[in-house]
Formats: structure tokens, sequence, C-alpha cells
């Protein structure tokens, strides 16, 4: 696959088939990610890959505290989103409805309990950084979940970015037995795409790219 049609083509996949993703294949999709750039090469990210009985096990402890507390998800962390960003996540849900609605009622909260069982992905990646990295580390976070998006996109796989159930770190913290050192920063779904899903289908609209560039110094 061509990089730049990759670039454009992959988009969030919320349901998988019934597929085994083997370890070789998820080690090729690893080193494709820890490929990234980061500041002065620190590499920062560490990533635990779930599957089988003890996803199985995480899904249903998050589901439980999910029960239990309910935590709702507060995207701007006490900030205020200025409201042009407020409106693309609406636009994004009012967008996204007609295909949520075609999955019946009993979906009407897809995304939302979706998440929760990372779409029951045959693989779970949790991306994890050391406590102690400045949050702007975070940047060389996101450049290698990226990567790790699209190379799996490029192997035909397809992959979920699920941050709703960071609500629920802790949780993950002890199933996993991560380090205490280790903040859990991202977690990604990853599977072979079910293409007649329609949720896989939907593709999420961007602004008009003119109007998030300032040009400087360019002629007109
Ligand atoms: C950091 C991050 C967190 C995300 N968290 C979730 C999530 O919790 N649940 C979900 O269904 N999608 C999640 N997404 C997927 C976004 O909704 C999706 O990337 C966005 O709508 C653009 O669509 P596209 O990826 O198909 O281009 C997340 C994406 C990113 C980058």
């Amino acid at each position: 696959m061509e990089l730049c049609d990759g670039l454009r083509s992959r988009r969030t996949i919320r349901k998988f088939l019934d597929k085994k993703v083997s370890r070789e294949t998820v080690l090729e999709i690893l080193t494709d990610a820890h490929w990234a750039p980061s500041a002065s090469n620190q590499q920062p990210w560490n990533f635990y890959v779930v599957t089988g009985e003890p996803l199985t096990r995480l899904c249903s402890a998050i589901q439980t505290a999910h029960k239990e507390k309910k935590k709702a998800y507060d995207p701007s962390k006490g900030k205020t989103i200025p409201a042009r960003y407020v409106a693309r996540t609406k636009k994004f849900f009012k967008d996204l409805r007609p295909a949520i609605n075609s999955l019946g009622d009993e979906n009407r909260t897809f995304i939302e309990s979706g998440s929760f069982r990372f779409y029951d992905a045959p693989v779970v990646i949790i991306v994890a950084m050391h406590k102690n990295m400045p949050q702007s580390r975070l940047m060389d976070i996101g450049m290698a979940a990226e990567n790790l998006m699209l190379s799996a996109h490029a192997r035909g796989l397809g992959s979920c970015a699920i941050a709703l159930t960071l609500l629920y770190a802790d949780v993950i913290h002890t199933a996993l037995g991560i380090s205490d050192d280790l903040d859990t920063v991202l977690c990604i779904a990853l599977g072979y795409t079910d293409s007649d899903f329609p949720l896989n289908t939907f593709r999420s609209s961007r602004e008009n790219i003119e109007e998030l560039i300032m040009w400087v110094g360019f002629d007109v």
C-alpha cells in the first residue's frame, strides 16, 4: 500500500472478524510503531499485548467496574474546550447516528458499551508511559500509536484507539499487573476488519484544511 493512500484510507474499525492475529503479525506491527520518532530518541512507549483468556478477564473487570462506579468521561479534564471543538464532537456523533441506529435499539450506546469491551477485538494493546515522563512526551506515544494503526491497516487489519477505558486505568493495571511506575495512556483494539459492519464503512468528516492553516511567507 502506498504510504499516502494508507494515511487517507485508514479509518476506525469497531467490529472484527472472529480470526486470530498471530504473535508474528503483532510483532511486525509493533516494530513499525517502534520506528516512530521521539524526542531525543527516548522511545517512551511500553506495549502490553493482551489476548485470549486474560483479555476476557480484563473486559469483564472493566465492565464490572463501570457498572459499579459509572464514571462519567470528561474529555476536557476540567478545562473549557472551545465551542468549535465541542461542535465537532456533536457533528461526529450526529453523523454516526444512522449507522448506530441500524444496529437496533439495544445498541443505542454502542460507542460506550463497545469501547468498554474493546469492540470484542481479538487483541488489545495497552500503551503505557513512565509516570515521571513530562506530559509533552505523549507526543511520542501518539506518533507510535499512529504508526501502529497505519501498519495494521497496511497489513489488512483494522484498529480502534480507545481512551474511554482509561476511566478504569486502575482496573487495567491490576488485571495486567502493569508496573506502578507506568501510566496507561491509550488502549488500541486490533483485529481483522469485519467489512460488512455498518460502522466500519462510516467515514468521519474533516474540516476544510484551508481553515486550519496559517500560511506565513507564501505568495498568495
Ligand atoms: C486518542 C483517541 C482516543 C479515542 N477513543 C475512542 C474511544 O474511546 N472509543 C471509540 O469508539 N473511538 C475512539 N477513538 C476513535 C475516534 O472516534 C476516531 O479516530 C475519530 O472519530 C476519527 O475517525 P477515523 O479514525 O475513522 O478517521 C479515539 C481516537 C483517538 C485518536
